[in-house]
């Protein structure tokens, strides 16, 4: 009973994303859906021009960690190109509401509206992905062929997809940087991040951190989307 008022409160915040930001309450956010099968007209939908405000913003305050077009080359620091809108908002959410902790992005997310929330978001959505610099050496390949088996087997690529690029609230994986996948995998195992559902820490919770860094290894370097060297 103790509890009650807080789930409620947990519940109405969830609630409210849902309506302030006009998501579908149903099944795509209380399950994520193969992202082969995400529609495309439902995040073309929400995902209208970007707004230059953000643009301007974007360069003026985020670019600093995460890089001028998406691509960070900082320690921890998440690629954010090539990322889909509905997940941007739904993490930018989850740091303002202190459901997902991290000093920087809290602090940043404190100032945002609703309006910022979804501006960022939307920005975000139209920087292309950006492939990974040139690894200094060629990946191990026993490493990689291990890492292939742990995805297939941990069902990683039935919610991420079989690219990796995911789709609506589930993000892209592919080419992240290495550092951050390790550690937002044993984050999530640890339970320091939660997530917006449980998908994530029931995917991982019978993997071991040996695997975890696996996992991180292959993710980091798998062969995405051949990108056109013009987007550069
Ligand atoms: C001081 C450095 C810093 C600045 C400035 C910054 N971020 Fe971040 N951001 C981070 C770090 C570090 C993380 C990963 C936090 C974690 O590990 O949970 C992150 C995570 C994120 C994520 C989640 C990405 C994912 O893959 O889960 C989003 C979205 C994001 N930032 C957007 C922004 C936006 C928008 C701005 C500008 C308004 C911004 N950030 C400014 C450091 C920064
Ligand atoms: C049931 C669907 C599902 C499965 C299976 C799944 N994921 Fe996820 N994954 C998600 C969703 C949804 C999120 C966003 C969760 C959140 O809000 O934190 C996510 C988030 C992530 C993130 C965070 C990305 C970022 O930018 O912060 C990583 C890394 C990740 N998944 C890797 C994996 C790996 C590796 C596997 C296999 C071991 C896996 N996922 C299995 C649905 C899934």
């Amino acid at each position: 009973m103790r509890y009650r008022p807080h789930l409620l409160t947990r519940a109405a915040g969830l609630a409210a994303l849902a309506v302030a930001l006009a998501l579908p309450a149903g099944s795509a956010w209380a399950q994520a859906k193969p992202a082969a099968q995400a529609k495309p007209a439902a995040a073309a939908a929400a995902a209208p021009a970007a707004n230059p405000v953000y643009a301007q913003r974007f360069a003026q305050v985020c670019a600093a960690c995460h890089g001028a077009n998406g691509r960070s080359d900082m320690a921890g620091t998440p690629v954010l190109a090539g990322q889909h809108s509905f997940y941007a908002i739904t993490q930018l959410y989850l740091f303002r509401e202190g459901r997902r902790a991290n000093e920087a992005m809290s602090a940043i997310a404190k100032t945002m509206k609703d309006d910022d929330l979804r501006g960022f978001s939307d920005y975000i959505a139209t920087l292309p992905a950006v492939p990974a610099p040139a690894p200094a050496s060629p990946p191990d390949a026993a490493r990689m062929a291990k890492g292939e088996a742990l995805a297939k087997e941990h069902r990683c690529v039935m919610c991420h997809g079989a690219d990796l690029s995911g789709g609506q609230q589930v993000p892209r994986i592919g080419q992240q940087r290495e550092d951050y996948l390790a550690l937002t995998l044993h984050e999530y195992k640890s339970g320091k991040r939660p997530g917006y559902t449980r998908a994530m820490p029931e995917a991982v919770g019978p993997i071991s951190a040996a695997d975890l860094d696996t996992l991180a290894y292959y993710v980091a370097r798998f062969p995405a989307e051949a990108p056109k060297p013009a987007a550069k």
